[in-house]
């Protein structure tokens, strides 16, 4: 009886280090950033419809860019340590090179708190001209920190 208590606790101990430590959490971390890459991108391109002209709506120009703002200064933390394994796009040369990821990161979450300042003070014909640095950040990180 005694040995067979052990052994549960053994074999609970196992599993409870397994999920702590389990692909899951790895999982679904990545599947976490990959949705918030896809706001951003979902932000940017409809801030491009917009700016455009080929979208009237002029009251959401300002919370698309503050999304796209909120989004981008997330992207620092969604990248930790041990979350480069599973189904990802993410280059292992984003963790040797950690303080230059975070500068990519920090030159989109400059330049789309620029775009929300254009818009706050009504200089939407700006904007346009701002999108291409942004676009440019994207690609900036992309080159060097994404696979394809
Ligand atoms: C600081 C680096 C960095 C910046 C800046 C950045 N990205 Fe990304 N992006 C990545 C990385 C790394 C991945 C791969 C993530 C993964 O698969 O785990 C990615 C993935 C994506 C994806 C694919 C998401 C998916 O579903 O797999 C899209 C779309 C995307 N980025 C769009 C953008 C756009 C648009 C911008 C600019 C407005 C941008 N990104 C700015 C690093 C960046």
């Amino acid at each position: 009886m005694k040995r067979s208590i052990s052994l549960i606790i053994i074999f609970c101990s196992v599993c409870y280090s397994y999920s702590a430590f389990s692909e899951d959490d790895s999982e679904d971390l990545i599947k976490y950033r990959q949705y918030m890459m896809k706001s951003i991108s979902m932000h940017y391109k409809s801030l491009k419809l917009l700016s455009a002209g080929r979208i009237s709506q002029s009251e959401q120009w300002l919370p698309q860019a503050r999304g796209l703002n909120d989004m981008a200064k997330m992207i620092a933390t969604a990248f930790p340590e041990e979350s480069d394994f599973g189904d990802t796009d993410a280059k292992e040369s984003i963790w040797e090179n950690k303080p230059d990821f975070n500068e990519k990161a920090d030159v989109l979450v400059k330049h789309s708190g620029q775009l929300v300042s254009l818009i706050e003070q009504g200089r939407q014909k700006q904007v346009s001209e701002l999108l291409r640095e942004v676009g440019q950040s994207c690609k900036d990180c992309h080159k060097s920190y994404r696979e394809k």
